[in-house]
């Protein structure tokens, strides 16, 4: 595992670098993309990149790693529309080579579908990671089997009371979203994680130097052979090793 520490500001650079060496090397590169706060500014760099061409995405292909039930693409909290106005209509990838799990029409039979398709496009090249404060990624909460793929799953309190801040009331917050499974995550070639704040401290400690458990679902990417923590110091504060 490697771990770099350093500003919100700096571990967004540094993280794209590491998307420029790819596509450099691999242009059609398949890139596993996450929502949240803790991307924005990784895309911020990445968006005023290819801007700049320093990078293209143009033959890349994106495959985003959760969607709320219940809610379409056009919705402003999904995470499509988000993915959309975040990124995708930033950069120069083609809008038909972005996958985000359907919300409207994923259910438990058809969710795993969505691995089919990654394994087709030939699987993961670098999978971008945020992390709650319990541990999960994706939305695999603690409990999550290791083994599991993509499935529907039951949105946890502390999850929907840590996402409330984009709905209008906890009401709207939607009880389950559709997100790729653990053992999907750790079938990318490379994985990325990234951390900000003092609030991911706790669950950054417990991811990196407690036991492998499925209850800090994190907890697993110890078990990659190809994973890298970008932490700003505020995540990292509580790491002793
Ligand atoms: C988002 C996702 C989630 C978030 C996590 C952290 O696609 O899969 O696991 O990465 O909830 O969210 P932020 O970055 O908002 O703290």
């Amino acid at each position: 595992m490697k771990v770099v520490i350093d500003t919100s500001e700096n571990i967004a650079r540094l993280a794209a670098q590491q998307y420029k060496e790819l596509l450099a090397d691999k242009p059609d590169a398949v890139l596993g993309l996450a929502t949240g706060s803790t991307p924005l500014g990784l895309y911020a760099v990445l968006s005023n990149m290819c801007k700049a061409g320093e990078i293209s995405f143009a033959k890349a292909h994106s495959f985003n790693l959760d969607e709320y039930i219940g809610l379409d693409g056009n919705h402003d909290q999904s995470y499509r529309y988000f993915m959309n106005e975040n990124l995708f209509r930033n950069i120069d990838i083609n809008i038909s080579e972005t996958h985000v799990p359907d919300g409207i029409s994923s259910n438990q039979q058809n969710a795993a579908d969505y691995d089919k398709l990654i394994e087709e496009a030939g699987g993961i090249d670098l999978q971008l990671l945020g992390i709650g404060v319990n541990g999960h990624i994706g939305f695999n909460e603690p409990g999550t089997p290791f083994g599991s793929l993509t499935h529907i799953v039951e949105l946890t309190d502390s999850t929907r009371q840590a996402n409330k801040r984009f709905f209008q009331s906890i009401d709207e917050v939607p009880t389950h979203a559709i997100s790729m499974g653990i053992k999907s995550v750790m079938h990318a070639r490379s994985v990325i994680l990234m951390a900000i704040g003092e609030n991911k401290a706790q669950c950054i400690k417990d991811t990196l130097e407690g036991p492998v458990t499925e209850q800090v679902p994190a907890s697993v990417l110890q078990l990659h052979p190809d994973v890298t923590f970008y932490l700003d110091h505020d995540a990292a504060k509580l790491l002793t090793k």
